[in-house]
């Protein structure tokens, strides 16, 4: 190890860097915060300026981050946000937490990332370790952000240092958080990795280095896409239980009881969020380039995008068979955040739902979900409520619960709903299920 090196690393260990994250989302702002908690002086970079006036008043966005930390790195000026990127000249270390969205077509959009590497290039220094965090194809980090880096006249891994580590965080979450989820970091050479390694150890326990950044965005791929391809093979197994007239709950739950190889995955009106949902197409467009078709991931990315058709067809259903024609008939769907206990909407199954009933003429669709307070179909604001009670339910048609967020009354909900239709066994616990039909029980 070269002197320069050892003593960025000496730096690093002392806690005595500056940080930089660029992206103060769902992702870089719980980072940047944690940096910030260690009294490293932080910076935090956004193209988004209403999140940046928000910051510097202290004022936090993110559920899971704790208002008052917000407020108090912010006035000990530990964390310092701003859209001006001059200050990643002062940074020791530089995040990139930025979005990785696919296109209407369903092929990548790593815009993002070569916007922010663009925006770095500019206030690159010697002695500076730049990490990709933003969930990727693999090769992004050395095909792309590399030479955007270089064109500073800076070489990586020798002037700066260049790695990949992929972001686990998970939002709602409340037993893993930053410091205690292991992270893997892949860096561009051996220095890269261990400068990267060091840095996350500021604020991460356990961290796994791999030989190289490749190899951290394709695994970051395989955890997103096992989920995906679990999450569909239940789901197919949920409408085959809804053919057969088996209970698919209580099949998963019987499963479980086995210690090894098997591991519980649980039907639902399809995925949604900023990572499932988009993470199988960024593998499947790589792959296109090499004449590889990832069949099998395609068809789990198939099969989760139908649920929501296969959701609307429950409902349409559960009017028919009531006397109510379809155009009159009033709906109440149950949370539309994309999973329980989150404020995020982004891709939510709950939202595909209620766009695909709302093609049906039917005359009232509304929504409840304390997490997020409006959203808009087709321009048009969808009617929420602001709260449910017996009366209110009494009301609806059908109430379709679509998000099993904790807040939720599901005695109440039982008790006072014409018929429920629970894509997400959230009535578990209520004994008198006449009028309650889950999804994969086959009633
Ligand atoms: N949200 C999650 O739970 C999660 C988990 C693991 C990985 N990831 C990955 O992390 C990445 C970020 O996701 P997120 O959920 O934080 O997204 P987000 O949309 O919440 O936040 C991204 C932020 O980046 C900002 N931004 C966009 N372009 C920028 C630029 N050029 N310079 C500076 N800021 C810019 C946006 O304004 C936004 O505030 C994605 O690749 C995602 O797949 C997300």
């Amino acid at each position: 190890m070269e002197e320069k090196q050892k003593e960025l690393l000496e730096l690093i260990k002392s806690k005595k860097v500056k940080v930089g994250v660029v992206g103060l989302g769902y992702v870089g702002l719980p980072l940047a915060i944690e940096f910030a908690k260690q009294g490293i002086l932080t910076y935090g970079f956004d193209v988004d300026t209403n999140k940046i006036e928000k910051l510097s008043s202290g004022i936090n966005y993110i559920q899971d981050i704790d208002d008052d930390i917000v407020e108090q790195v912010v006035a000990e000026e530990k964390l310092i946000v701003s859209s001006d990127f001059s200050n990643i000249a002062e940074c020791d270390g530089v995040f990139i937490c930025v979005p990785t969205p696919f296109t209407p077509s369903k092929d990548p959009d790593i815009s993002y990332i070569v916007n922010a590497s663009e925006e770095i290039s500019k206030f690159l220094r010697k002695n500076q370790i730049i990490i990709l965090k933003s969930t990727t194809f693999p090769g992004t980090t050395e095909e792309y952000v590399k030479p955007i880096l270089e064109k500073s006249n800076l070489a990586a891994g020798i002037d700066f240092y260049l790695a990949f580590s992929p972001e686990r965080i998970d939002p709602g979450n409340k037993t893993w958080k930053t410091d205690n989820t292991p992270v893997v970091v892949g860096g561009l050479n051996s220095i890269s990795t261990e400068l990267a390694a060091a840095f996350h150890n500021i604020v991460v326990k356990h961290i796994k280095q791999v030989s190289t950044p490749k190899i951290a965005e394709m695994e970051k791929l395989l955890e997103n896409i096992f989920r995906s391809v679990n999450i569909a093979l239940v789901n197919e197994m949920a409408q085959l239980c809804d053919r057969l007239g088996i209970n698919i709950w209580e099949v998963v739950d019987a499963a479980s009881t086995k210690p090894f190889g098997f591991m519980p995955f649980y039907p639902g009106p399809g995925i949604g969020g900023h990572c499932i949902l988009i993470d199988p197409y960024y593998l499947a467009w790589k792959a296109r380039e090499f004449d590889f078709v990832t069949n099998f991931i395609q068809l789990s990315a198939e099969i989760n995008e139908d649920m929501p058709f296969y959701v609307e067809s429950m409902v349409i259903k559960e009017i028919a068979k009531q006397e109510v024609a379809l155009k009159n008939a009033k709906i109440l769907i149950l949370g539309m955040a994309f999973k329980k206990d989150v404020d995020d909407l982004r891709h939510s199954p709950a939202l595909k739902v209620a766009e695909l009933l709302t093609k049906n003429n039917i005359s009232q669709i509304d929504y409840y979900d304390p997490y997020i307070p409006s959203i808009f179909l087709n321009g048009q604001k969808v009617h929420s409520l602001t709260e449910i009670n017996s009366k209110l339910l009494k009301q609806y048609d059908v109430c379709v619960i679509t998000t099993d967020h904790s807040a939720f009354d599901y005695e109440v909900i039982a008790n006072n709903s014409k018929v429920i239709v629970d894509t997400r066994n959230a009535c578990k616990n209520i004994k008198q299920r006449d009028n309650i039909v889950l999804l994969g029980e086959g009633k």
